[in-house]
């Protein structure tokens, strides 16, 4: 592919609606209306359009990807082609006979989303009342014979609960919980301030999942996603922009990552108009910031140049609105302040504790949509 990587992932995005309003949303701050979404056939073409790219797994995402009536059919197409599929869910919407037609259509594995070890957890994270629909899709995932794979986001006010996370998690038979420590863009830096934990919360957090990632070697995988502010170096975001993966949004925009939509002073191309073997090889956007000639010093002359890729082209832009510039996590960075800053605070300011006052600063995710037309 002319030089450039092969992807070995999508991740398709086949809507923004969602019943949830997480507090730390990864979604744009404008959302795509549901008028303005790929159709059944576009979304074909992009899925037989991937594996000419390379792509070899499939994750459905949104949103709420069981909103699609058209799931089964994007599934059974990848199915058709020898893709590997993954259904990240909230698990409100999945029933027996949702479950039955999926794995009928080819589905390999779903992964569960939950905000805490109990209702009062969802309600405070996600205004939502249904924990008892995450504990139902859970057992309708194992019923189905599918791999129940978890995830929860963390932050001061789910981390000292971290025990009762796992416990929960084990209970409803996960076989992998992914630990993600919260990141700080899009609707989650709005909520920085209260979602941000204190660093003797992250260190008896720590201490928590070796403790239990010991004690569940055998029967679950425990996989601890780095709060990265707390980090000197910042993560290989993406494995480095436009490596390995692609996100295609529900309008069909494309994204080196879901969270590039952040970036307005970019331009993404859409499959509507590219194909996505260009949009990935050709396109302005994907090769910004592919690789290491991009960058400016200090990543520049940096020794790790090639571990971290200069961290997050997302995380640079929210903190400096500037994606070429180091990830201000780096304690080399000239904008690394901005994130210690933050740390000060987060580690002298009290944040309340009872839920009522906590639900009156928090600010939810709204389904506020986009006017834009494709
Ligand atoms: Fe990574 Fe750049 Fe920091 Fe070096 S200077 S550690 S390459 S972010
Ligand atoms: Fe987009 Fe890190 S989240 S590059």
């Amino acid at each position: 592919m002319n030089g450039a990587p092969q992807p070995y992932g999508l991740l398709a995005e086949v809507t923004h609606q969602c019943p949830l309003h997480c507090v730390y949303c990864s979604n744009p701050l404008e959302l795509i209306d549901r008028q303005n979404e790929l159709g059944t056939d576009d979304w074909l073409r992009v899925i037989n359009e991937a594996v000419a790219l390379g792509v070899v797994q499939v994750h459905f995402s949104g949103g709420e990807p069981l909103v699609r009536s058209d799931l089964e059919t994007l599934v059974a197409e990848c199915r058709r082609l020898g893709l590997y599929t993954n259904l990240i869910t909230s698990g409100l919407g999945l029933t027996e006979s949702r479950a039955k037609s999926l794995v009928e259509a080819g589905l390999n594995s779903a992964q569960l989303s939950i905000q805490g070890d109990a209702a009062e957890s969802t309600n405070l994270v996600a205004a939502s009342k249904r924990f008892d629909k995450k504990e139902a899709a859970a057992r309708i995932i194992r019923d189905a014979g599918l791999p129940l794979n978890m995830n929860v986001v963390l932050h001061r006010m789910n981390l000292p609960r971290l025990d009762a996370i796992i416990d929960v998690c084990v209970s409803w038979g996960a076989e992998r919980l992914e630990l993600a420590n919260s990141q700080y863009y899009g609707w989650a830096l709005r909520n920085r301030d209260l979602l941000m934990p204190t660093k003797a919360q992250l260190d008896d957090a720590v201490g928590v999942y070796e403790r239990r990632k010991a004690e569940l070697r055998e029967s679950m995988e425990l996989l601890w996603i780095l709060p990265d502010y707390y980090e000197p170096y910042p993560k290989p975001c993406m494995g480095g922009w436009a490596q390995n993966a692609l996100t295609v949004a529900p309008d069909g925009t494309v994204y080196p990552c879901p969270v590039a939509a952040e970036i307005t002073t970019m331009t993404f191309a859409s499959v509507r108009d590219h194909d996505l073997g260009w949009i990935w090889a050709k396109s302005e956007a994907f090769q910004a910031y592919r690789g290491t000639e991009w960058m400016p010093d200090p990543c520049q002359s940096c020794p790790r140049k090639e571990l971290d890729f200069g961290g997050c082209r997302c995380q640079a832009f929210a903190l400096t609105g500037d994606a070429a510039r180091t990830d201000p996590v780096c304690m080399h960075s000239p904008d690394h302040h901005l994130v210690q800053d933050a740390l000060v605070r987060a580690n002298q300011e009290e944040v309340p504790t009872d839920g009522q006052r906590l639900r009156e600063k928090l600010v939810y995710r709204r389904p506020t949509v986009s006017a834009r037309q494709p």
